[in-house]
């Protein structure tokens, strides 16, 4: 196929990739052809899994708003994915205007289009980084530009952590994130859990297919529940991210990931 301009050169146009496929469900311009065709091969037997896409965003929103609200000015998202409507800056920035943002995504379509919306921002920072490398991403110095450490943080992990495989330790990773910040910080996450039911073999079939080409590591609610060990999760709790500090109820059908906020003590 042809490449886009816009599609940084390092891109594997016949390779779907998480960002891009997630940014096809919720509406975004920024995917090929192959990450359309992944999205709709699920659609088509999971119509909901779109559904899901749109109430993580609005998660991610009412987390970032809820965070700005409680007097957090420092957010480093990682895994931040493809900006869309309603990103994490102009979330926070709608309750706290000085709020300073890092996003992080491995993605090179996500990094290039990140840059792109916020070049002459001064309050926003894009690195392009492998958030399994915790180390490295903690001693960036554009971090420590962006941040102060010394002042409480929100780090954000929001449908992200099921692109981590237990093999890869995403409990430590955890641990190293927030030991790296100061008490009064928070942690924001979702993740996708294990299907409360069994899927139709059509799903089964495309569940394997997405899988092969990006492995997903679903975790039951108990397991979610751990990454948050050590901190005092906020109300509601770990819920379906439909209803996480929703303003309407009309939220219903499969659950199928949970979502949660937590202040380090
Ligand atoms: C489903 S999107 C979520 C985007 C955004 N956080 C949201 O919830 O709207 C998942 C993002 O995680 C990124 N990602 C996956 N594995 C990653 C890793 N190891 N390090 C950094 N980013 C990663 C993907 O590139 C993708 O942009």
């Amino acid at each position: 196929m042809d490449r886009p301009a816009w599609a940084p050169p390092e891109v594997d146009l016949d390779r779907p990739s998480p960002a891009r496929i997630y940014d096809y469900m919720l509406g975004g311009l920024h995917n090929f052809a192959v990450d359309r065709q992944m999205a709709e091969q699920v659609i088509a037997v999971a119509p909901e899994v779109r559904l899901a896409a749109h109430a993580n965003r609005g998660f991610l929103r009412r987390a970032v708003e809820y965070l700005a609200g409680a007097g957090i000015r420092q957010f480093l998202d990682l895994g931040s994915g493809i900006p869309t409507v309603g990103n994490v800056h102009e979330a926070a920035r709608s309750v706290a205007p000085d709020a300073r943002v890092v996003y992080v995504d491995v993605d090179p379509v996500a990094v290039a289009h990140s840059r792109a919306i916020v070049a002459e921002d001064d309050q926003v920072t894009v690195v392009q980084a492998d958030v399994r490398d915790v180390e490295s991403v903690l001693a960036m110095p554009e971090l420590h530009d962006a941040l102060d450490l010394k002042e409480p943080v929100a780090v954000l992990l929001v449908a992200v952590l099921h692109f981590i495989p237990d093999s890869d330790a995403p409990a430590t990773m955890i641990t190293k994130l927030m030991d790296a910040v100061v008490p009064g910080s928070y942690l924001a996450l979702s993740q996708v859990t294990t299907p409360p039911q069994t899927l139709t073999p059509e799903q089964q079939a495309a569940a394997e297919r997405y899988t092969k080409a990006n492995p997903v590591a679903m975790r039951t609610h108990d397991e979610i529940a751990g990454f948050f060990a050590g901190l005092e999760l906020v109300d509601p709790g770990l819920v379906d991210p439909a209803r996480w500090r929703a303003d309407d109820d009309k939220v219903g059908g499969m659950v199928s990931s949970f979502a949660g906020v937590a202040r380090k003590p």
